[in-house]
Protein backbone atom coordinates (compact mmCIF):
# COMPACT_ATOMS: atom_id res chain seq x y z
CA UNK A 1 0.00 0.00 0.00
CA UNK A 2 1.30 3.15 -0.87
CA UNK A 3 0.12 4.89 2.62
CA UNK A 4 -0.23 8.06 0.87
CA UNK A 5 3.53 9.79 2.12
CA UNK A 6 4.76 12.44 0.60
CA UNK A 7 8.71 13.14 -0.44
CA UNK A 8 10.94 12.84 2.32
CA UNK A 9 12.18 15.90 3.64
CA UNK A 10 15.07 16.25 5.60
CA UNK A 11 16.53 17.52 7.66
CA UNK A 12 12.72 17.88 9.52
CA UNK A 13 11.69 14.64 9.13
CA UNK A 14 8.29 15.17 8.65
CA UNK A 15 7.30 11.71 7.25
CA UNK A 16 3.83 10.85 6.84
CA UNK A 17 0.27 13.18 6.76
CA UNK A 18 -2.99 12.23 6.76
CA UNK A 19 -6.03 13.96 6.89
CA UNK A 20 -8.35 12.57 9.86
CA UNK A 21 -10.73 13.72 12.34
CA UNK A 22 -10.86 13.02 15.68
CA UNK A 23 -13.49 14.33 18.32
CA UNK A 24 -12.62 13.43 21.89
CA UNK A 25 -10.54 15.57 24.48
CA UNK A 26 -6.58 14.57 23.85
CA UNK A 27 -4.22 16.20 26.75
CA UNK A 28 -7.12 18.64 28.16
CA UNK A 29 -8.35 19.76 24.88
CA UNK A 30 -10.92 18.75 22.37
CA UNK A 31 -9.77 18.22 19.23
CA UNK A 32 -13.08 18.27 16.75
CA UNK A 33 -11.24 18.97 13.74
CA UNK A 34 -12.92 17.27 10.27
CA UNK A 35 -9.93 16.98 7.98
CA UNK A 36 -6.74 17.53 10.66
CA UNK A 37 -3.12 16.91 9.24
CA UNK A 38 -1.25 14.39 11.74
CA UNK A 39 2.49 14.92 11.52
CA UNK A 40 4.88 12.15 12.14
CA UNK A 41 8.31 13.68 12.81
CA UNK A 42 11.25 13.30 15.48
CA UNK A 43 10.91 14.99 18.78
CA UNK A 44 12.60 18.51 19.17
CA UNK A 45 12.55 19.95 22.56
CA UNK A 46 11.27 19.38 25.83
CA UNK A 47 7.80 19.95 25.13
CA UNK A 48 7.63 16.89 23.03
CA UNK A 49 9.72 15.27 25.55
CA UNK A 50 7.14 16.14 28.16
CA UNK A 51 4.59 15.27 26.15
CA UNK A 52 5.34 11.27 25.93
CA UNK A 53 5.40 11.63 29.36
CA UNK A 54 2.29 12.48 29.59
CA UNK A 55 1.07 9.77 27.40
CA UNK A 56 2.72 7.13 29.09
CA UNK A 57 0.18 8.31 32.18
CA UNK A 58 -2.74 8.03 29.72
CA UNK A 59 -2.39 4.94 27.81
CA UNK A 60 -0.36 3.16 30.18
CA UNK A 61 -1.46 4.61 33.85
CA UNK A 62 1.88 4.19 34.91
CA UNK A 63 3.14 4.95 38.06
CA UNK A 64 5.76 8.04 38.31
CA UNK A 65 8.48 5.53 39.31
CA UNK A 66 8.00 2.90 36.15
CA UNK A 67 7.30 6.10 33.48
CA UNK A 68 10.65 6.77 31.66
CA UNK A 69 11.49 10.52 32.56
CA UNK A 70 11.86 13.09 29.83
CA UNK A 71 15.28 13.28 30.53
CA UNK A 72 16.03 9.57 30.03
CA UNK A 73 14.22 9.80 26.82
CA UNK A 74 16.36 12.95 26.20
CA UNK A 75 19.69 10.94 26.81
CA UNK A 76 19.04 7.82 25.20
CA UNK A 77 18.07 9.71 22.18
CA UNK A 78 21.50 11.85 21.89
CA UNK A 79 22.76 8.20 22.28
CA UNK A 80 21.52 6.79 19.37
CA UNK A 81 17.62 6.35 20.16
CA UNK A 82 15.10 7.52 18.39
CA UNK A 83 11.48 9.47 19.63
CA UNK A 84 8.89 9.84 16.58
CA UNK A 85 5.93 11.53 17.42
CA UNK A 86 2.55 12.14 15.94
CA UNK A 87 1.33 15.78 16.13
CA UNK A 88 -2.47 17.06 15.46
CA UNK A 89 -3.35 20.68 15.61
CA UNK A 90 -0.11 21.24 17.47
CA UNK A 91 -1.34 18.18 20.05
CA UNK A 92 1.31 14.87 20.54
CA UNK A 93 -1.05 12.14 20.02
CA UNK A 94 1.15 9.67 19.66
CA UNK A 95 5.07 8.33 19.89
CA UNK A 96 7.38 5.29 19.37
CA UNK A 97 10.11 5.26 21.56
CA UNK A 98 13.79 2.89 20.87
CA UNK A 99 16.80 3.06 22.23
CA UNK A 100 20.21 1.76 20.71
CA UNK A 101 20.61 -1.84 21.06
CA UNK A 102 23.68 -4.62 20.77
CA UNK A 103 21.82 -7.94 22.04
CA UNK A 104 23.50 -10.59 20.00
CA UNK A 105 26.18 -8.21 18.80
CA UNK A 106 24.24 -6.68 15.85
CA UNK A 107 23.94 -2.84 16.00
CA UNK A 108 19.98 -1.68 15.98
CA UNK A 109 16.94 -0.62 17.72
CA UNK A 110 15.07 -1.55 20.51
CA UNK A 111 11.00 -0.21 20.48
CA UNK A 112 10.60 0.12 24.15
CA UNK A 113 7.34 2.40 23.37
CA UNK A 114 4.51 2.38 20.53
CA UNK A 115 1.68 4.73 22.52
CA UNK A 116 -1.50 6.76 20.89
CA UNK A 117 -4.01 8.53 22.89
CA UNK A 118 -7.05 6.47 22.84
CA UNK A 119 -9.01 9.17 21.50
CA UNK A 120 -6.80 8.82 18.69
CA UNK A 121 -6.77 4.88 17.76
CA UNK A 122 -7.97 3.26 15.01
CA UNK A 123 -7.00 5.73 12.24
CA UNK A 124 -4.16 4.48 11.48
CA UNK A 125 -1.53 6.85 13.37
CA UNK A 126 0.35 3.55 15.22
CA UNK A 127 1.13 2.39 12.02
CA UNK A 128 2.83 5.29 10.37
CA UNK A 129 4.55 5.44 13.42
CA UNK A 130 6.05 2.38 12.88
CA UNK A 131 6.77 3.01 9.30
CA UNK A 132 8.55 6.18 10.04
CA UNK A 133 10.41 4.11 12.35
CA UNK A 134 11.32 1.92 10.26
CA UNK A 135 12.60 4.67 7.35
CA UNK A 136 14.50 6.57 9.90
CA UNK A 137 16.08 3.46 10.89
CA UNK A 138 17.00 2.14 7.20
CA UNK A 139 18.25 5.68 6.62
CA UNK A 140 20.80 5.38 9.61
CA UNK A 141 21.78 2.21 8.12
CA UNK A 142 20.05 0.09 10.71
CA UNK A 143 18.80 -3.39 9.51
CA UNK A 144 16.53 -4.40 12.65
CA UNK A 145 14.13 -3.16 15.19
CA UNK A 146 13.25 -5.34 17.97
CA UNK A 147 10.35 -4.94 20.99
CA UNK A 148 8.24 -7.02 22.97
CA UNK A 149 4.15 -7.27 23.89
CA UNK A 150 1.90 -9.09 25.75
CA UNK A 151 1.00 -12.02 23.88
CA UNK A 152 -2.35 -12.26 24.47
CA UNK A 153 -3.46 -8.64 23.22
CA UNK A 154 -5.11 -9.96 19.87
CA UNK A 155 -4.80 -6.15 18.62
CA UNK A 156 -1.24 -5.85 19.76
CA UNK A 157 -0.38 -9.39 17.84
CA UNK A 158 -2.07 -8.05 14.83
CA UNK A 159 -0.50 -5.02 14.36
CA UNK A 160 2.97 -6.51 14.90
CA UNK A 161 3.04 -9.99 13.05
CA UNK A 162 -0.21 -9.37 10.27
CA UNK A 163 0.50 -5.68 9.35
CA UNK A 164 4.04 -5.32 10.29
CA UNK A 165 5.79 -8.34 8.81
CA UNK A 166 7.85 -8.81 12.35
CA UNK A 167 8.50 -12.35 13.17
CA UNK A 168 8.54 -14.01 16.54
CA UNK A 169 10.83 -17.11 18.17
CA UNK A 170 11.24 -16.51 21.69
CA UNK A 171 8.86 -16.13 24.82
CA UNK A 172 9.96 -14.23 28.04
CA UNK A 173 8.07 -15.21 30.70
CA UNK A 174 7.13 -12.52 33.32
CA UNK A 175 9.59 -10.02 31.72
CA UNK A 176 8.93 -7.42 34.07
CA UNK A 177 7.72 -9.00 36.95
CA UNK A 178 4.28 -7.06 38.47
CA UNK A 179 4.13 -3.16 37.18
CA UNK A 180 1.93 -0.85 38.02
CA UNK A 181 0.69 -0.45 34.74
CA UNK A 182 -2.84 -0.47 34.60
CA UNK A 183 -2.93 -2.45 31.23
CA UNK A 184 -1.31 -5.50 33.36
CA UNK A 185 -3.64 -6.14 35.48
CA UNK A 186 -1.43 -7.32 38.36
CA UNK A 187 -0.93 -10.83 36.07
CA UNK A 188 2.62 -11.88 35.06
CA UNK A 189 4.22 -9.55 32.61
CA UNK A 190 4.56 -12.29 30.04
CA UNK A 191 6.04 -11.15 26.68
CA UNK A 192 6.94 -12.36 23.14
CA UNK A 193 10.39 -10.80 21.55
CA UNK A 194 9.99 -9.64 18.32
CA UNK A 195 12.61 -9.21 15.42
CA UNK A 196 11.50 -6.57 12.25
CA UNK A 197 14.25 -7.49 9.92
CA UNK A 198 13.68 -4.07 8.15
CA UNK A 199 15.03 -4.67 4.33
CA UNK A 200 13.38 -8.60 4.56
CA UNK A 201 11.29 -9.62 1.81
CA UNK A 202 8.51 -10.34 3.89
CA UNK A 203 8.76 -6.72 6.04
CA UNK A 204 9.62 -5.06 2.24
CA UNK A 205 6.36 -6.38 1.02
CA UNK A 206 3.85 -5.43 3.78
CA UNK A 207 5.87 -1.74 3.42
CA UNK A 208 4.97 -1.37 0.04
CA UNK A 209 1.25 -2.31 0.67
CA UNK A 210 0.78 -6.06 0.37
CA UNK A 211 -1.31 -7.52 3.05
CA UNK A 212 -0.36 -10.38 5.10
CA UNK A 213 -1.26 -13.73 4.25
CA UNK A 214 -4.65 -14.93 5.32
CA UNK A 215 -4.88 -18.64 6.04
CA UNK A 216 -7.97 -20.29 6.49
CA UNK A 217 -8.22 -19.60 10.59
CA UNK A 218 -10.80 -23.65 10.52
CA UNK A 219 -8.32 -25.36 8.28
CA UNK A 220 -5.24 -25.36 10.25
CA UNK A 221 -4.54 -27.54 12.87
CA UNK A 222 -5.31 -25.83 16.35
CA UNK A 223 -3.11 -26.01 19.43
CA UNK A 224 -6.12 -25.65 21.97
CA UNK A 225 -9.64 -25.23 21.83
CA UNK A 226 -11.76 -22.11 22.62
CA UNK A 227 -15.05 -22.45 24.28
CA UNK A 228 -17.64 -19.59 25.49
CA UNK A 229 -18.10 -19.53 29.20
CA UNK A 230 -19.91 -16.84 31.04
CA UNK A 231 -19.67 -14.43 27.96
CA UNK A 232 -16.20 -14.61 27.50
CA UNK A 233 -14.24 -17.53 25.63
CA UNK A 234 -11.85 -20.23 28.03
CA UNK A 235 -8.81 -22.97 26.60
CA UNK A 236 -8.22 -25.97 26.56
CA UNK A 237 -4.57 -26.69 27.74
CA UNK A 238 -2.72 -26.80 24.78
CA UNK A 239 -1.86 -29.78 22.88
CA UNK A 240 2.05 -29.48 22.64
CA UNK A 241 2.81 -32.77 20.70
CA UNK A 242 1.19 -31.36 17.56
CA UNK A 243 4.02 -31.16 14.42
CA UNK A 244 1.91 -29.72 10.96
CA UNK A 245 4.13 -27.75 9.20
CA UNK A 246 1.51 -24.44 10.65
CA UNK A 247 -0.08 -24.32 13.49
CA UNK A 248 -2.60 -22.43 14.94
CA UNK A 249 -2.68 -20.81 18.69
CA UNK A 250 -5.91 -19.42 19.55
CA UNK A 251 -6.30 -16.02 21.98
CA UNK A 252 -8.87 -14.45 23.05
CA UNK A 253 -10.04 -11.01 20.29
CA UNK A 254 -11.05 -9.05 23.50
CA UNK A 255 -8.23 -9.77 26.67
CA UNK A 256 -9.54 -6.77 28.81
CA UNK A 257 -12.84 -8.40 28.56
CA UNK A 258 -11.53 -11.95 29.65
CA UNK A 259 -9.46 -10.23 33.03
CA UNK A 260 -12.63 -7.92 33.80
CA UNK A 261 -15.12 -11.43 33.79
CA UNK A 262 -12.43 -14.01 35.58
CA UNK A 263 -8.94 -13.61 36.55
CA UNK A 264 -8.36 -16.99 36.90
CA UNK A 265 -9.69 -17.88 33.47
CA UNK A 266 -7.09 -15.00 32.83
CA UNK A 267 -4.41 -16.80 34.21
CA UNK A 268 -5.42 -20.44 32.55
CA UNK A 269 -5.11 -17.93 29.03
CA UNK A 270 -1.65 -16.98 30.47
CA UNK A 271 -0.36 -20.34 31.16
CA UNK A 272 -1.54 -22.38 27.78
CA UNK A 273 -0.22 -19.50 25.70
CA UNK A 274 2.95 -19.92 27.49
CA UNK A 275 3.05 -23.53 27.74
CA UNK A 276 2.32 -23.41 24.01
CA UNK A 277 4.84 -20.86 22.86
CA UNK A 278 7.93 -22.34 24.72
CA UNK A 279 6.91 -25.88 23.60
CA UNK A 280 6.44 -24.79 19.96
CA UNK A 281 9.57 -22.48 19.99
CA UNK A 282 11.78 -24.58 21.12
CA UNK A 283 10.92 -27.34 18.47
CA UNK A 284 12.00 -24.72 15.72
CA UNK A 285 8.09 -23.35 15.43
CA UNK A 286 8.35 -19.45 14.33
CA UNK A 287 5.20 -17.42 15.07
CA UNK A 288 4.38 -15.96 11.54
CA UNK A 289 1.16 -14.42 11.15
CA UNK A 290 -1.70 -13.40 13.06
CA UNK A 291 -5.35 -14.83 11.72
CA UNK A 292 -8.89 -13.32 12.79
CA UNK A 293 -12.21 -14.38 11.33
CA UNK A 294 -15.49 -11.82 11.41
CA UNK A 295 -18.43 -12.43 13.02
CA UNK A 296 -20.79 -12.25 15.91
CA UNK A 297 -17.66 -14.02 17.96
CA UNK A 298 -15.20 -13.10 15.95
CA UNK A 299 -11.75 -15.55 17.16
CA UNK A 300 -8.14 -15.21 16.85
CA UNK A 301 -5.03 -16.76 16.96
CA UNK A 302 -1.24 -17.16 16.00
CA UNK A 303 0.04 -19.23 12.86
CA UNK A 304 2.84 -20.91 14.00
CA UNK A 305 5.15 -22.15 11.18
CA UNK A 306 8.24 -24.74 10.81
CA UNK A 307 8.97 -22.81 7.31
CA UNK A 308 11.22 -19.57 7.10
CA UNK A 309 8.95 -17.06 5.34
C1 LIG B 1 -1.24 -0.30 19.87
C2 LIG B 1 -1.59 1.13 19.51
C3 LIG B 1 -0.33 1.97 19.50
C4 LIG B 1 -2.22 1.14 18.12
O1 LIG B 1 -2.40 2.48 17.73
P1 LIG B 1 -3.51 2.90 16.64
O2 LIG B 1 -3.15 4.24 16.13
O3 LIG B 1 -4.85 2.72 17.20
O4 LIG B 1 -3.25 1.80 15.53
P2 LIG B 1 -3.70 1.88 14.01
O5 LIG B 1 -4.91 2.73 13.85
O6 LIG B 1 -2.49 2.25 13.22
O7 LIG B 1 -4.16 0.40 13.77
C5 LIG B 1 -3.35 -0.59 13.25
C6 LIG B 1 -3.72 -1.95 13.81
O8 LIG B 1 -3.46 -1.95 15.20
C7 LIG B 1 -4.21 -3.00 15.78
N1 LIG B 1 -4.49 -2.64 17.17
C8 LIG B 1 -3.55 -2.64 18.11
N2 LIG B 1 -4.04 -2.29 19.28
C9 LIG B 1 -5.33 -2.06 19.11
C10 LIG B 1 -6.36 -1.67 19.99
N3 LIG B 1 -6.16 -1.43 21.27
N4 LIG B 1 -7.58 -1.54 19.48
C11 LIG B 1 -7.80 -1.77 18.18
N5 LIG B 1 -6.85 -2.14 17.31
C12 LIG B 1 -5.62 -2.28 17.77
C13 LIG B 1 -5.38 -3.23 14.92
O9 LIG B 1 -5.31 -4.59 14.55
C14 LIG B 1 -5.17 -2.34 13.70
O10 LIG B 1 -5.34 -3.10 12.54
P3 LIG B 1 -6.80 -3.33 11.87
O11 LIG B 1 -7.38 -1.96 11.66
O12 LIG B 1 -6.50 -4.05 10.63
O13 LIG B 1 -7.57 -4.16 12.85
C15 LIG B 1 -2.62 1.73 20.51
O14 LIG B 1 -3.77 0.89 20.54
C16 LIG B 1 -2.09 1.87 21.92
O15 LIG B 1 -1.53 2.91 22.27
N6 LIG B 1 -2.27 0.81 22.75
C17 LIG B 1 -1.81 0.82 24.12
C18 LIG B 1 -0.30 0.74 24.22
C19 LIG B 1 0.25 -0.53 23.59
O16 LIG B 1 -0.29 -1.61 23.71
N7 LIG B 1 1.43 -0.39 22.95
C20 LIG B 1 2.18 -1.52 22.43
C21 LIG B 1 1.90 -1.79 21.01
S1 LIG B 1 2.80 -3.23 20.45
Amino acid sequence: MNRGRPARSRPTLILYQSERAYGAPVGGRVLDCRAMATVVRAASGRDDYDACVRLQRDVWGLSDLEITSAIQLVATVHAGGLLLVAESAGTVVGFCYAFAALRGGEAHLHSDMLAVHPAARGLGVGLRLKWAQREEALRRGLRLVTWTFDPTRAGNARLNLHHLGATSREFLPDFYGTTSSALHHGLATDRLFVRWELDSPRVARRAAGEPGATPDFDALPAINDATWRGGVPATSPPRLELDAPELLLEIPGDWDAVVRADAGLAREWQDAVRRAFEALFARGYAALGFVSTGGERPRCGYLLSLRAR
